[in-house]
């Protein structure tokens, strides 16, 4: 019977990769079409066999990614015990501090101060949006591209500058000039938190970064310097069994904000209405970040739909729609009227 895992790498190749990383795009294609790989791959359980947790997993070994894909597919099927060990332990956590760049101006709307609360938070680099610095770019320009941003403001003297092009009526970029949100508790959820203090745990969120994307490993790094200083409480726990007990734990006179980023795919759709169902009930505000078809009453509200093949997420304030985001927070796309 056919697994799919070939398509899984193909699709990868195509929607993921292309554009992003030439040397995973190759390397996931010829897996696709190596009969022993699949094979290998096909032992280990579905939800294991993704090409970013083996890429990673061969990454964190020392193994060679960027040396073309006879290397690679040698050393991985050699090592073959240690790669799906690494795999059955770890998880794709990719902790991705830019995505602060698009929450920013919905958290800048909301009233301050606030208690953030997210849920899987991997190491929990988004929960410190006041301690980035941002440029927001015209629509359509890449980080490092030339010319003046629109926007600049952020932390002073922090070692992380998050770029992100804009294009809409984005709210609140002139008043966050003067005041970034003010957040006076951080605290998050994951199955497997990771500890900013743990240098394995560190190197493991080092080996998700794609090969190509050096800005993106500086980023990280920065970040967790930053967290570092100040690490957040972070729970281990299903998201669903554990939202409700921290968010009660919020200070008294803060709102309270439970956010999440590229999670909720990770969940079987009833407990994603499970979760919903839960946030509609707590206090405070609920801002959700996940591809397009991930939140249905997010996406039935959507003005138009996302460019096809885009990988764009929406961002919804309660179930509102109000922006298509960029995966990683390269982007923010703000609907007329929301
Ligand atoms: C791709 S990472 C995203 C991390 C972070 N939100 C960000 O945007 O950088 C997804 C995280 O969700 C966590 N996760 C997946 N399912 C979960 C669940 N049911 N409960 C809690 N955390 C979960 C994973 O362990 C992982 O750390």
């Amino acid at each position: 019977m056919d697994s799919g895992t070939d398509s899984l790498y193909l699709a990868f190749a195509e929607r993921e990769a292309r554009g992003n990383s030439a040397t995973y795009q190759e390397l996931a294609e010829r897996a696709a079409g190596d009969a022993e790989l699949l094979g290998l791959l096909d032992g280990l359980p579905a939800a294991k066999r993704q090409p970013n947790l083996l890429f990673g997993a061969v990454r964190h070994l020392g193994g060679p990614v960027t040396a073309g894909w006879p290397a690679f597919r040698d050393w991985t099927a050699a090592r073959w015990d240690e790669v799906s060990a690494t795999m059955l332990e770890r998880r794709t956590q990719t902790n991705e501090a830019g995505r602060c760049a698009t929450l920013l101006p919905l958290l800048a709307s909301l009233p301050q101060p606030l208690a953030l609360i997210e849920v899987g938070a991997s190491a929990g680099l988004c929960l410190y949006p006041d301690r980035y610095r941002y440029r927001y770019l015209p629509a359509g320009r890449a980080a490092g591209e030339p010319g003046e941003p629109v926007h600049e403001f952020g932390a002073e003297g922090s070692p992380v500058t998050l770029d992100c092009a804009v294009s809409g009526p984005v709210p609140m970029l002139d008043s966050l000039r003067e005041r970034l949100p003010e957040v006076v508790w951080r605290a998050g959820i994951d199955l497997n938190p990771l500890d900013v203090r743990a240098e394995e745990d560190m190197r493991w969120l080092e080996s998700l970064v794609w090969p190509e994307q050096t800005h993106r490993l500086e980023r990280l790094r920065g970040a967790v310097r930053i967290a570092r200083a100040e690490p957040p409480l972070l729970v281990r726990g299903d998201l669903n069994a554990t939202v409700r007990e921290l968010v009660a734990q919020a200070p008294a006179g803060a709102t309270p904000v439970v956010f999440h980023s590229a999670v909720l795919a990770y969940l079987p759709p009833e407990a994603r209405e499970e979760f919903a169902a839960t946030m509609r009930e707590l206090p405070g505000h609920w801002i959700s970040n996940e591809a397009v078809s991930v939140l249905p009453t997010v996406a039935e509200r959507l003005p138009h739909p996302a460019p096809a093949g885009s990988g764009l997420f929406a961002l919804a304030l309660d179930e509102r729609p109000v922006a298509f985001t960029g995966p990683h927070g390269q982007s923010l796309d703000w609907f007329a009227g929301a």
